[in-house]
């Protein structure tokens, strides 16, 4: 079960760093826009988890007449988006899995955040309600095989610690909607705690309710059986592109 108040937290401290650490949902922002259909005019758009801005800016792009909502659940993410962007936008900060309006958007979009659901299909469900009658949700997302070298070193170091979430399988995606594109990006760091570092300055660490305090003597242990196992300290990410 992911915890929305540390989740909020983590990204909140990160909304400064974000930008200099985010490599992969930056080019999972491009590779998302790709897919987006072409329509102009005063379409009406919502951004999910919109972050320091870096996916609003390609929609700016593309659709530069549109009217973009911007909602996110930290306040600071939210921030960011309005000294970028200005008051050209609206803005939301909210939970999106509990999120209710009386507007319905063209399209509904997110680059990178639905991992952080604990429960995607009953939130696209409600998120749907919200689309118009020819409309369409896309997204990108972190799915299962993520951190897989992550999670086996500290899995095997001991039950206890789980520094990665769980991610969405390929199935479950599959269920939701239309698979649009499946990849595996590969990021190599000079250590263990260089990748850790990474994945913080991003507010992207484990935000589960069973997470337990890392110490660097048990980081030595986990970056051991880590590179005895990978030879280097490479992280798997598996990108989906989903269409509904
Ligand atoms: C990895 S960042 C992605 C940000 C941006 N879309 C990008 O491409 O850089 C995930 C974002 O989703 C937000 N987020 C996480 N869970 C959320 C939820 N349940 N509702 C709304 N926003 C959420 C976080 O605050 C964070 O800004």
């Amino acid at each position: 079960m992911i915890k929305k108040e540390t989740v909020k937290k983590n990204f909140s401290k990160s909304a400064e760093s974000y930008d200099n650490y985010a490599i992969v949902q930056k080019h999972m922002a491009h590779q998302l826009a790709n897919f987006l259909p072409i329509l102009s005019g005063e379409i009406e758009i919502l951004e999910i988890g919109a972050g320091t801005g870096i996916f609003t800016k390609l929609l700016l792009k593309k659709y530069p007449l549109a009217k973009i909502t911007l909602l996110d659940i930290s306040e600071n993410m939210i921030e960011a988006c309005r000294s970028k962007f200005g008051e050209q936008l609206d803005y939301i900060v909210d939970d999106a899995e509990n999120f209710s309006t009386n507007k319905k958007f063209d399209l509904i979009v997110s680059n990178a955040t639905f991992q952080w659901f604990n429960d995607l299909g009953k939130s696209l469900l409600n998120l749907k309600r919200f689309v118009k009658k020819n409309g369409n949700i896309y997204f990108s997302i972190f799915s299962e095989g993520t951190y897989k070298e992550l999670s086996y070193s500290f899995n095997k170091f001991s039950n206890d610690y789980k520094y990665s979430q769980n991610f969405y399988s390929i199935n479950l995606l599959a269920n939701v909607g239309f698979v649009l594109k499946e990849e595996i990006f590969v990021e190599e760091f000079k250590s263990l705690f260089d990748f850790l570092k990474s994945i913080k300055k991003i507010g992207a660490q484990s935000s589960l309710k069973d997470r337990k305090t890392l110490t660097p003597n048990i980081l030595k242990k986990v970056e051991k059986i880590y590179l005895e196992e990978f030879k280097k300290i490479k992280a798997s990410n598996y990108l989906t592109y989903v269409k509904i």
